[in-house]
């Protein structure tokens, strides 16, 4: 299940921006979109729509759904079995989203 990065390897996956709440973040294309974020030190990811209370990526296996993200304008997104792409944009949720649209 889990395999040990060869960092040499790292240099060649390219680099990239992704926009977060209206900020860059640096990253990797390819890469799970929740390590991206853990990376950059964005936490918590979302707040809890019952308690408001702030959550971040646990399992990072698309199990525990704490990583839901708005990723081009489509909310309730697994950050952590989501790819990075150069370019995208994420927001944060924060509060309940409708399926299939928009707080
Ligand atoms: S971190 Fe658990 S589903 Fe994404």
């Amino acid at each position: 299940m889990f395999r040990q990065v060869d960092a040499a390897r790292l240099d060649e996956v390219a680099a990239c921006h992704i926009e977060v709440d209206g900020h860059q973040v640096a990253a990797r294309e390819g890469e799970p979109l929740a390590a991206a974020l853990l990376k950059a030190a964005v936490t918590p990811m979302r707040h809890s729509v019952v308690s408001g209370a702030p959550r971040a990526p646990y399992c990072m296996m698309g199990v525990c759904f704490e990583c839901l993200v708005e990723v081009d304008g489509v909310p309730n997104v697994q950050a952590c079995m989501t790819p990075v792409r150069a370019g995208m944009t994420v927001r944060l949720q924060h509060g309940a989203r409708q399926i299939g649209g928009q707080a």
